[in-house]
């Protein structure tokens, strides 16, 4: 993806009144997308088919493919020599803790979280792009096309992200099994669990 050479085509800020790990946890699951994205995700990425990965790594990896095996649409070039499969989906990364990426076929873009406190972090969508898929006509309006994309599928994030911090903060929170469609949720705290236990 040569992640070194993008440039950021754009950037969305939220000032963000939950606890960040709610995020990264909605981050790595395609689950939500039935519920939470009924338009925007869910009728080309379907929740259904979404596969984690057994990472046991400092990382997570989670697949979207897209439905029917289908190209992606994209908006830009995409880039020379991405293998054919992530063009036919795209994949999200939770490094951890805190970074979060989504890979596209042409673009990657970036979910950078400032932690302030345990229920407040300002976050900072960046849109990262490579100048060579830049060039195709109305690149500009492409990129707004891009940016307000991105703040109205976080904008629906949102809604799910407040309730689900509201759940916690209840008092009435029971932790409970994880689907299998959150294996990437389970790779993190297993990371966690691991990092906690070192002397
Ligand atoms: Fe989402």
């Amino acid at each position: 993806w040569k992640m070194d050479e993008l440039e950021i085509a754009g950037r969305v800020e939220f000032d963000q009144p939950y606890n960040w790990k709610v995020l990264a946890d909605n981050f790595m699951e395609a689950y939500h997308h039935f519920a939470i994205h009924p338009e925007t995700f869910e009728p080309n990425y379907p929740a259904a088919i979404s596969r984690a990965e057994e990472t046991n790594a400092p990382w997570a990896a989670l697949r979207m493919p897209h439905k029917d095996g289908a190209l992606s649409e994209t908006l830009f070039q995409p880039l020379d020599g991405i293998p054919d499969g992530a063009r036919r989906g795209f994949s999200v990364f939770n490094v951890y803790p805190s970074m979060l990426l989504a890979v596209l076929a042409d673009s990657v873009i970036w979910y950078r979280m400032e932690i302030d406190s345990v229920d407040r972090f300002k976050l900072t969508i960046y849109l990262l792009v490579h100048p060579q898929a830049l060039d195709v006509p109305d690149a500009e309006a492409l990129k707004t096309f891009l940016r307000e994309g991105a703040y109205a599928v976080h904008m629906e994030d949102i809604a799910a992200c407040d309730g689900v911090q509201r759940g916690l903060m209840s008092g009435s929170a029971r932790a409970g099994r994880l689907s299998h469609l959150e294996g990437a949720i389970h790779e993190h705290q297993k990371w966690l669990m691991a990092e906690l236990a070192r002397p």
